[in-house]
């Protein structure tokens, strides 16, 4: 074989990768479905709630909040979480003065251990660097913040925001 002949070849079969590489179809499908799979309406909110009313202990709370949960995602998956930690008896409380917070679990998902099962679940997480000590704390300013921010007077303005980000997420994915 000539060395002319030779570089045909590789040129060729170079031709050929490059055309493969490029007809990929199906990568871009899997990245669109690790993408769908992996956002959430949450997401795309704010990443800072105005503590400034706050008491100073939750105020320090929050400090404490925003830089260890800001780890593997940002603080707006925390913080546009539909989630509302309420005591049994105040769920009972609840359900006769605020009764809109249970008519959608997309909004307002409503149970006595929710922070308490998620703040657990991200300390267990490979990478997480939270001591038992600040878990509590952070935990204790998510059903704080929680019940501030997404009931009484100020549940109307939580159900519009949330129900943005649901429809916000459509909008991003569609098609997808
Ligand atoms: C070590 C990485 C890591 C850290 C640190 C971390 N998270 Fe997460 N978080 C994840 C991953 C991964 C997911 C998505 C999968 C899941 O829900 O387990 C997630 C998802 C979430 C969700 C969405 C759950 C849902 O199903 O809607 C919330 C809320 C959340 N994290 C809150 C927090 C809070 C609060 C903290 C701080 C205490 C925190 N995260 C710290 C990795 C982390």
């Amino acid at each position: 074989m000539n060395a002319h002949k030779t570089l045909w070849i590789v040129l060729a079969m170079s031709m050929l990768g490059l055309m493969f590489f490029l007809s990929k179809p199906w990568a871009d499908d899997k990245m669109e479905k690790a993408f769908r799979d992996s956002v959430i309406p949450n997401d795309f909110g704010p990443t800072t709630i105005n503590v400034s009313h706050y008491p100073k202990k939750m105020q320090a709370y929050y400090k404490l909040f925003i830089t260890r949960c800001s780890k593997c995602h940002t603080v707006a998956r925390p913080i546009n979480a539909q989630f509302l930690e309420l005591t049994q008896k105040g769920e009972i409380i609840a359900k006769k003065e605020d009764p809109e917070i249970f008519k959608d679990t997309d909004v307002w998902k409503v149970s006595p251990t929710i922070w308490d099962h998620y703040v657990h679940k991200m300390m267990s997480k490979h990478g997480a660097v939270i001591s038992k000590k600040e878990g509590r704390e952070i935990y204790e300013f998510l059903v704080y913040d929680s019940k501030k921010r997404k009931t009484g007077m100020n549940s109307k303005e939580w159900e519009q925001e949330r129900k943005r980000l649901l429809k916000n997420l459509k909008e991003i994915t569609n098609g997808l």
